[in-house]
C-alpha cells in the first residue's frame, strides 16, 4: 500500500495497491489516518462487486443502511445506489441524488463518520464532486461571526430535499410532509464541535439540511445568521468558484473515502444529463459524530 498526498491542495491523497482482503490492521489504521488528515483518500484500481465493496467498508467500521429502501442495492441493502441508468428497463436506486450542499445523514440523530463512494458509470464531461472542508472554513470565519455562533445549536432536517417515493404518488402532499416530520424530526447539534479524531473545530451546517439556528437557551435566532454562514463558507456560490470549494475528480477504478464529519459535498450539476451510476457505503468509526453524543 502506498499513500501519496495530492499536491497543490490541502485536500486529498491517493492510495495505491490497497486490497481490503489482505490489508493489515496497520494498513487500515494508516488509511483512516489519511482520511482524517487529508479528508479524502482515493483508493486506486479497485475492482469490486457490491458485496466486496461492503466488505471493504466493514474493514473501517460498522456500516449504516440507508433508511429509505428505494435507495438500496437490490442484492446488498447496505449499498446505496445513485443512478440514472435503468437496468433491464427498471430504475435501480435513485437518480440525481445530492445536488445540494450537505453532509451525509446530517438530519439523523447519529450521523456516521466515514462515507465511501465507488463510481460505476462515470460522466465523460462533468465528472467529480464538490467539497468544502468545514474545519478550514470555520478557521477562515471572521472573528465576530465566530463569536456570534458560540454556544449556538443548529437544527437539521431532510424536509427540503426529501424525495417522494413511487408509493407516494396519489398521496396528499400534507400527508407526506407529516410522515417526514414524524419519522425524521429535526435534530439539534452544536453549530461548532470538536472533531473527535483530529481535535479541529468543525462548523457543522449545510444549505441543504440545516433549517434553523438557536441560542444556548433554545431560543430561535434570525434565519439571516444562517444565510451569512452559508455565504461565508462558499455554499451560495452558484459558480463553485469560492476559495473554500474543492472539486475532487475521479476515474474508473477510483473509490473515494472521505471524512463525513468535516466535509460537506455537492454533486456536480450537469446541464445535459449524462449517464451516472455510483455506489455508496457509509461507516460508523470508533467514535460518535462528536463527544456530546458519546454519553447519549
Ligand atoms: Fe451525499
Amino acid at each position: 500500500m502506498r499513500i501519496t498526498d495530492h499536491t497543490g491542495t490541502a485536500i486529498g491523497a491517493s492510495v495505491e495497491d490497497f486490497d481490503h482482503t489482505s490489508a493489515s490492521e496497520n494498513d487500515i489504521a494508516a488509511l483512516k489516518e489519511t482520511v482524517y488528515r487529508r479528508k479524502i483518500a482515493v483508493l486506486k484500481g479497485q475492482r469490486l462487486t457490491p458485496q466486496e465493496f461492503l466488505e471493504l467498508g466493514r474493514r473501517l467500521g460498522r456500516p449504516e443502511t440507508y433508511y429509505e429502501p428505494m435507495y438500496q442495492h437490490p442484492e446488498v441493502s447496505e449499498v446505496f445506489v445513485s443512478s440514472n441508468v435503468p437496468e433491464n428497463g427498471k430504475q435501480v436506486g435513485v437518480p440525481k441524488t445530492g445536488k445540494f450542499w450537505h453532509a451525509d445523514y446530517q438530519f439523523m440523530p447519529d450521523p456516521f463518520g466515514i462515507t465511501l463512494i465507488y463510481p460505476q458509470v462515470i460522466p465523460a464531461k462533468n465528472r467529480g464532486t464538490y467539497f468544502i472542508d468545514m474545519g478550514a472554513a470555520y478557521e477562515r470565519l471572521p472573528d465576530d461571526l465566530k463569536g456570534e455562533i458560540e454556544g449556538t445549536r443548529c437544527l437539521h432536517s431532510v424536509r427540503k430535499y426529501f424525495k417522494v417515493r413511487p408509493h407516494d404518488v396519489y398521496r396528499p402532499l400534507s400527508e407526506i410532509i407529516q410522515e417526514v416530520e414524524e419519522k425524521t424530526p429535526p435534530v439539534r447539534q452544536p453549530t461548532v464541535f470538536t472533531h473527535p479524531m483530529t481535535g479541529e473545530k468543525v462548523l457543522y451546517l449545510s444549505e441543504g439540511f440545516t433549517v434553523g439556528i438557536e441560542n444556548e437557551d433554545g431560543k430561535p435566532l434570525d434565519e439571516e445568521l444562517l444565510q451569512r454562514l452559508f455565504e461565508a463558507t462558499g455554499q451560495l456560490d452558484r459558480d463553485f468558484e469560492h476559495e473554500n470549494i474543492h472539486l475532487q475528480s475521479f476515474e474508473q477504478g477510483d473509490l473515494l473515502v472521505w471524512d463525513n464529519r468535516s466535509l460537506i459535498h455537492c454533486a456536480r450539476h450537469t446541464t445535459t444529463p449524462e449517464p451516472t451510476v455510483s455506489f455508496r457505503v457509509t461507516i460508523h468509526d470508533a467514535r460518535k459524530l462528536h463527544a456530546g453524543l458519546e454519553a447519549a
